[in-house]
């Protein structure tokens, strides 16, 4: 049988994308289509786990064994996330949480005017892995990063910026990998060491990082 290295472990983690509602009928949101997030989860299970999943509106079932509590907005997602991290060892932040949400929902369908132009105001989300590593008793929090330029650079500037204890570093840029792709590739970064996990299926991947996370989170503890 297989090792299953976190056994007697509860993690959290986020997946999918964030819905930022404009008005009753439209939102702002971006391609994340939870399959990252799904499987990690899964594998997670598999090495011995408690899962709570947090997730944004996707179309993906619930892994088996697997607690997953649904949300909408980035908001939404950070009072879940707060309202159950107390309990959890590890967090893995995996879900695209739009950075910025449209200062005032409108309660009624906003009309279309004469006007050619229309300007909508954001204002900053809450950042939910920031929040969760400046917790004075944090879980190992593992951050991803999305990017399509200087990976390494920005990956090792979230790590430092936000408090993280593991960063997997995601290039989006090419249509093969990352957002709602099946396979993916991930360079792993955390204080005094790096790990490339080559493109893969989600699946292999997703175990790939746990086994990962799992040696750092007990040469830690
Ligand atoms: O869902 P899939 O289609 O399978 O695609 C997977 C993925 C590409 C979405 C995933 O692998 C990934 O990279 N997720 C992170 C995407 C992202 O938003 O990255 P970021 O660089 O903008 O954010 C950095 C980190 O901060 C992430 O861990 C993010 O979850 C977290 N964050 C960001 C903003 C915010 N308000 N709160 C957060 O917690």
């Amino acid at each position: 049988p297989k090792a299953r290295p976190l056994t007697g472990l509860k993690l959290m983690l986020t997946a999918g994308p964030t819905r930022e509602a404009l008005d009753p009928v439209r939102y702002i949101s971006n391609h994340s289509s939870g399959k990252m997030g799904f499987a990690l989860a899964t594998a997670a299970r598999a090495l011995g786990a408690e899962v709570t999943l947090v997730s944004g509106p996707v179309t993906l079932a619930t892994p088996t064994g697997v607690r997953r509590v649904n949300v909408e907005s980035a908001q939404d997602m950070h009072d879940a996330v707060m309202a159950g991290i107390g309990e959890q060892h590890i967090f893995i932040a995996c879900a695209a949480v739009a950075d910025y949400a449209p200062k005032v929902v409108a309660s009624h369908k906003i009309k279309k005017t004469q006007a050619d132009n229309m300007v909508v105001e954001l204002t900053k989300n809450p950042d939910i892995v920031a929040s969760v590593a400046s917790l004075q008793h944090k879980p190992f929090t593992v951050g991803f990063a999305a990017e399509t330029r200087d990976v390494e650079k920005y990956a090792l500037d979230k790590l430092k910026r936000k408090n993280l204890d593991m960063i997997a570093a995601n290039d989006v840029s090419g249509s093969d990998r990352g957002f709602n792709s099946d396979q993916n590739a991930l360079s792993v970064f955390w204080p005094g060491g790096q790990h490339h996990l080559p493109l893969a299926g989600k699946a292999e991947l997703a175990e790939q990082l746990l086994t990962l996370i799992a040696k750092r989170y007990h040469d830690l503890h």
